[in-house]
């Protein structure tokens, strides 16, 4: 399982955004990471390791740096064993001396390959070391960590900062949609403007959101804190819920996000999910991950990447764009549909073993033919998935299905043609 839900892509201006769910980082039991920051010193490394000898924490992984953009900083990447000693009470010691300390994820394999500083760069440049960002970024979190299932997402009052970089973003991006979207896409999207209050003085409110998804798919959103298993996030996706991060990028670069942000969201993801075919491609790489083995959840985790992400679609002899990672990056929208990136025909097998670089643009894109067709191979591609049992949404109760009796299977069948039935009755009225 993959630990990071880091979705970064190319800077709106074309600058460079680290992409993907972080490849390399597996989550086993037993490891926590961390990036933290500590004054600039002779010995700041000996400093560190000492504060993890205190409370006999075993460190998987290190690795430190002069930080790039606080000067008088050193940075820090660390793997820790959290099974023995004390990792919560040496938490809480750096906490004490550290400008900056993000617990990244739980669980984290220990064989990470080095460099993971250069990964989250972009997280000490976009605002992890501004304290007022910080505790902003906490209230988002709170509301996150505190929402329940079916209940209103609390309404947020933006800033005239934060409404000022959703403009910037806004304006740029919006140029080039006519020319670069899906034609799903830019048929949506009027939509929000009429009813969600899209509009470039305007961040829009999630719940709002959520409510015409549902009237569209039914397809919800959910308040997110930022970083999810791949797991988690793809099983969201089987019962038609996507979790969406509400915070906005930090003002100082808002061309540029090292992570999901409310204008990749709701610019980038949320006009397809109101798409009846993108919506049931989107819940069938979710109902493919439950229950799948790791190594399938990778391999969806890449499909989802390279579609719901990254994804080029043919319309009308030309390709466009509907992957979110490119339709909420000013730079990469227009990259993509140029002869630079290597085009290649969507294929769930062969696309679940590519691999894809984290801190460039893409130099190679997956082209469906359509939604559909996508979601037929999808769902092919699901039943290579080693799993002692079959499952199926039902939309009446919104619940997933597990089938797995004769019962079952009779009372599907029944459904199915009660279903047809009616398709007869209505095509022998039609005229
Ligand atoms: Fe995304």
């Amino acid at each position: 399982m993959y630990s990071l839900y880091i979705v970064l892509k190319n800077g709106v201006d074309g600058s460079t955004w680290h992409s993907g769910y972080v490849q390399g980082i597996k989550d086993i039991e037993g490891s926590t990471s961390l990036v933290f920051s500590l004054k600039e010193k002779v010995g700041a490394l000996v400093d560190a390791l000492k504060v993890f000898q205190h409370h006999n924490v075993n460190l998987h992984h290190i690795e430190s740096r002069p930080s790039r953009t606080d000067k008088g900083e050193y940075e820090f990447f660390v793997a820790c064993d959290n099974q023995k000693g004390g990792l919560n009470e040496a938490i809480d010691e750096l906490k004490t001396a550290s400008k900056c300390l993000t617990i990244l994820s739980r669980n984290t394999e220990d064989n990470i390959e080095s460099g993971m500083l250069d990964i989250f760069d972009e997280a000490f440049s976009c605002g992890f070391t501004d304290p007022v960002y910080r505790a902003r970024r906490k209230e988002f979190a709170d509301i996150a960590f505190n929402y329940k299932h079916d209940k209103p997402i609390p309404r947020v009052v933006y800033t005239e900062e934060e409404i000022n970089t959703w403009q910037t973003i806004f304006r740029e991006l919006t140029k080039l949609y006519p020319t670069h979207a899906c034609q799903e896409f830019n048929h949506v999207f009027p939509l929000l403007i009429d009813n969600c209050g899209y509009r470039d003085d305007n961040i829009p409110q999630l719940d709002d959101i959520s409510k015409f998804l549902k009237d569209c798919t039914g397809f919800r959103l959910r308040p997110v804190a930022g970083l999810l298993s791949s797991r988690d996030f793809l099983a969201g996706l089987a019962f038609r819920v996507f979790h969406s991060t509400q915070y906005i990028r930090h003002p100082s670069r808002p061309m540029y996000t090292p992570e999901p942000d409310v204008c990749h969201e709701l610019l980038g993801h949320v006009p397809l999910f109101a798409d009846p075919a993108f919506a049931q491609f989107s819940q069938e790489i979710g109902l493919a991950s439950l229950g799948a083995p790791d190594e399938y959840i990778q391999k969806l985790a890449t499909c989802y990447w390279f579609t719901v992400e990254f994804g080029l679609c043919r319309q009308g002899g030309q390709i466009k764009a509907y992957g979110a990672g490119l339709l909420s990056s000013f730079g990469e929208l227009q990259y993509c549909l140029t002869d630079k990136p290597e085009l290649r025909p969507f294929d769930p097998i062969k696309t679940a073993e590519q691999k894809y670089p984290i801190t460039e643009m893409q130099p190679v894109y997956y082209v469906a033919e359509s939604f559909e067709s996508a979601q037929a191979k999808m769902r092919a591609f699901a039943t290579t998935i080693p799993r002692p049992f079959s499952v199926r949404y039902n939309a009446y109760t919104e619940s997933v299905e597990v089938i797995t009796k004769k019962d079952q299977v009779i009372n599907l069948t029944r459904t199915i043609k009660g279903d047809l039935d009616i398709l007869e009755q209505a095509l022998r009225k039609i005229k």
